[in-house]
């Protein structure tokens, strides 16, 4: 069987269906894949009950992983409940209980509820994420995805002109201080959470296309008064999250979502996340470039 691609939102979404991501691809399957992410930017998968080691595999046929690390979460190495190679995006600790209402994870992890791109706040971000939801909770807890390519061709030419240049500045330390947290935050976890430097506008290296890279990491913007620049940021987040330019996903156990972080936000919905279950596992593809030269630290 070949590969389809059924687009539920046009140019956007695609829902693929006639491959099997429990056994190796084939190069025409990964190919296919490949192209869909090219012209789409968001794919998903029904259907497909990976283990942790299938993900993986799968993974890869999409470039190098990018492992989570102190850099990106306040997790401790002994208390990763994952191997190094999966982002943990459950409600879960170590011994796969539920996160109480304080706990310190817990409330970090409420930062995936603002619209992001994942590791904007790295010097060579992401390039995909691959989302596996292997127990979802009854109600809520949908993920929603916004196309940063329409948002950016929806400005006007003075905005245009206007965001061409500019260069922001990403952190965990903004996206958590928007929360509250970052008042909790060690001086170890806030040296390791120092800002990188990302371009506003970035080109699509295939199509060409121009997206608007925008994140709640993104806290300030370089040569701009920080108020300024936050005011700024927060207007054309709300332009860019408007309904033509968002779609929502509703998960299904073995549904596995895959989008291009260049091109994308993304953020969790709530529901009931001290009493129910919710056991996503991420395998995130690296980067291939920076997107703005970085400052000597
Ligand atoms: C992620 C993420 C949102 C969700 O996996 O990077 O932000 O709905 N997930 O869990
Ligand atoms: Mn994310």
């Amino acid at each position: 069987m070949a590969v389809h691609i059924k687009e539920l939102t046009p140019g956007f979404v695609g829902e693929v269906s006639g491959v099997d991501l429990t056994k190796p691809l084939t190069p025409e399957e990964a190919q296919a894949i490949d192209a869909g992410m090219d012209r789409l930017a968001v794919l998903v998968f029904h259907d497909q009950p990976v283990t942790d080691e299938q993900q993986v595999a799968f993974s890869l046929n999409f470039g190098q992983l990018e492992r989570p690390d102190n850099k990106s979460n306040i997790t401790k190495a002994q208390d990763r409940r994952l191997s190094p190679d999966l982002a943990d995006i459950s409600n879960l600790d170590r011994e796969n209980r539920l996160h109480g209402r304080d706990d310190r994870q817990r409330l970090f992890n409420l930062g995936n509820r603002l619209w992001h791109s994942d590791s904007s706040f790295r010097a060579t971000p992401a390039k995909y994420s691959l989302l596996s939801g292997r127990i979802v909770p009854a109600e809520g807890g949908d993920t929603e995805f916004a196309d940063m390519r329409q948002a950016y061709d929806a400005l006007d030419a003075k905005t245009k002109a206007e965001v061409e240049h500019l260069i922001c500045e990403h952190s965990l330390l903004y996206s958590r201080g928007a929360l509250g947290f970052d008042d909790d935050l060690t001086e170890d976890e806030k040296q390791g959470f120092r800002p990188v430097r990302q371009s506003l506008v970035r080109v699509h290296p295939k199509s060409g296309r121009k997206s608007l890279y925008l994140s709640a990491h993104a806290g300030r913007i370089v040569g701009m008064p920080t108020p300024e620049a936050r005011i700024f940021l927060r207007e054309l987040n709300e332009q860019a999250t408007k309904p033509p330019f968002v779609y929502a996903h509703k998960w299904r156990a073995g549904d596995i979502v895959m989008w291009d972080n260049r091109q994308t936000m993304h953020r969790a919905r709530p529901f009931d996340d001290v009493g129910q279950v919710r056991d996503m596992r991420r395998t995130t593809i690296a980067g291939e470039a920076m997107t703005a030269e970085q400052i000597a630290a």
